[in-house]
């Protein structure tokens, strides 16, 4: 794992936003895995920033999202579908046909599962997963004791999940307590993994990713396995690293054929 602790959220963000753009010159038609939340916002605003300004072309890219809620249709507020549309779909040169996402009302919930896991592979796999980080260690929506191996499928959200996420519902009746969300196991097999934490309720779950064992009970620690999962951190979601001196002279002391 790479630890990249940088000042602030908007710093950690615009550096995170640079990978991504680099793969995106690399290689025109590159899969991006996309995820929802608070947390990718500054980075998607500057992905539109990049496009507008700089060029950046979606015009060939592919995008996955990590999960919906079971039984949201797209135009609801708090769907993801509407999310991504807001802040990021409607405001790059991406084909609508290329921007995949669970379909949440899906009439037979595993056979659209065992077809979107189809899609990902069909398009030749994820090059890049952009992640958040949920406060009990969730990615995607793989809550606790969820398999590290997992596919894309029907989870139940936790307790502390829902009062976290409850927020985005102005009807608390109409938060879902299920979602489809992509497996551990199929997150694992992005080529490369970004992962974003921001802020002190992240702290705990990002030691335990980080410096806990491999277990399905921090369905993040099964990034340890991964072999280019790179952390986006701030300086108060790494406040509970141990070695977060260490990581930051890592950092600094990178070789340079080694930077992104
Ligand atoms: C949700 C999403 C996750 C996200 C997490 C953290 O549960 N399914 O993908 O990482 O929330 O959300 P936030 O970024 O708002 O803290």
């Amino acid at each position: 794992m790479e630890i990249i602790i940088q000042p602030d959220a908007d710093a950690a963000s615009l550096a995170g936003a640079a990978v991504i753009d680099a793969l995106i010159r690399r290689k025109p038609a590159a899969v991006l895995g996309l995820a929802t939340g608070s947390t990718p916002l500054t980075l998607y605003r500057e992905l539109i920033r990049r496009h507008r300004e700089e060029g950046l072309d979606f015009s060939r890219v592919t995008t996955f999202n990590l999960d919906e809620y079971l039984g949201l249709a797209p135009a609801h507020p708090a769907s993801y579908h509407f999310y991504m549309r807001e802040n990021f779909f409607h405001q790059v040169n991406l084909s609508a046909a290329r921007a995949h996402l669970p379909d949440g009302l899906a009439a037979d919930v595993p056979a659209a599962c065992r077809r979107y896991e189809e899609q990902i592979a069909a398009a030749g796999g994820i090059d890049l997963q952009v992640l958040g980080i949920g406060a009990d260690g969730h990615i995607g929506f793989n809550e606790p004791s969820s398999s590290l191996a997992s596919r894309t499928r029907v989870k139940t959200l936790t307790m502390e999940t829902l009062r976290d996420n409850a927020r985005h519902f102005t009807d608390p009746g109409e938060q879902p307590r299920h979602v489809i969300t992509m497996g551990v196991g199929t997150i694992m097999d992005a080529r490369t993994v970004l992962l974003f934490a921001f802020g002190p309720a992240k702290a705990r779950a990002v030691a335990a990713a980080v410096e806990g064992p491999v277990t399905a009970s921090v369905p993040a620690s099964a990034l340890q396995l991964h072999p280019r999962a790179v952390l986006f951190l701030d300086q108060a979601a790494a406040g509970d690293l141990r070695r977060r001196e260490y990581y930051r002279w890592v950092h600094e002391n990178k070789p340079d054929w080694q930077r992104f």
